[in-house]
């Protein structure tokens, strides 16, 4: 899923440079139709909507489909609507993808300002989470070594873990940890292929978030061992979705690397 999205990204970068600086002309340009395919892309600006579907063949039936509502500099509004069932894991993470200024050194990076606002509806239970997604890796555009995930939310899922409890629930690595404005418990794990970093919130959810992602990536460094020489390859919002219907609207959405 991973070369699929960073081939994706390489195919779309040339075009990304050249894209209309106006907003008023990328608002207009802008694709807002609903794309349902399994590995749809949609560019605007300096973002690609990634329908990323990757887990679809497991479930018994359902999709995910995603829209662009508006572009206004660099904040988009955009709308995912899912539905899944059968299969255990995850069937879809459809994320708004950042294409601009990736690459650096954690050492080089100062800040990654983000912003989203959103709000969901549901129908019945679900399994999902809303998620910023970053990876991280040895050399420039090179493979991934590290994932980063800051979670807005929790719906009855849970993080990659290397430590469980009797009580069947993952133990973290640190807790209450304030940071970006909110407090978090950290989970440290591995997904077969990287180091997984989980940040959830020590209850309830963050349904606006207005911080610096970097400073999640500065604890990692001072705290966690990972190496300020890694590149910083990724950097993602969307929605992991197992099971359940939800549609997920974030009115706001904005994020940068400075
Ligand atoms: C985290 O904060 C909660 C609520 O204040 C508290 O009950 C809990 O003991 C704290 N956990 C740790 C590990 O400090």
């Amino acid at each position: 899923m991973l070369s699929k999205k960073l081939s994706f990204f390489l195919l779309l970068a040339p075009f990304v440079a050249s894209a209309p600086a106006g907003s008023l002309e990328q608002r207009q340009g802008i694709d807002t139709s609903t794309h349902c395919g399994q590995w749809d892309t949609i560019l605007a600006g300096q973002y690609t909507l990634f329908l990323d579907q990757w887990g679809k063949d497991n479930a018994n039936s359902g999709q995910s489909c995603a829209n662009f509502v508006s572009l206004s500099g660099t904040n988009v509004a955009w709308k995912n609507s899912w539905t899944w069932s059968g299969g255990n894991g995850v069937k879809s993470y459809t994320n708004v993808n950042l294409n601009a200024n990736l690459n650096r050194q954690l050492s080089n990076v100062n800040r990654i300002p983000a912003s989203w606002s959103w709000s969901q509806s549901t129908q019945g239970s679900i399994v999902s989470n809303v998620a910023y997604d970053l990876f991280t890796s040895s050399r420039s555009g090179g493979s991934n070594e590290n994932e980063i995930m800051v979670w807005l939310a929790n719906f009855n899922a849970g993080p990659i873990s290397f430590n469980w409890g009797a009580d069947g629930k993952p133990i973290p690595v640190a807790s209450n940890l304030s940071i970006a404005g909110h407090s978090w418990n950290l989970y440290i794990g591995s997904n077969g292929a990287n180091q997984v970093y989980s940040f959830l919130p020590t209850s309830g959810t963050v349904g606006n978030f207005n911080g610096d992602l970097n400073l999640f990536l500065r604890y990692l460094t001072q705290n966690q061992g990972l190496s300020t020489s890694q590149f910083l390859t990724t950097v993602q919002g969307g929605t992991e979705a197992t099971s359940g219907t939800a549609t997920i609207t974030s009115s706001t959405f904005s994020v940068s690397i400075a």
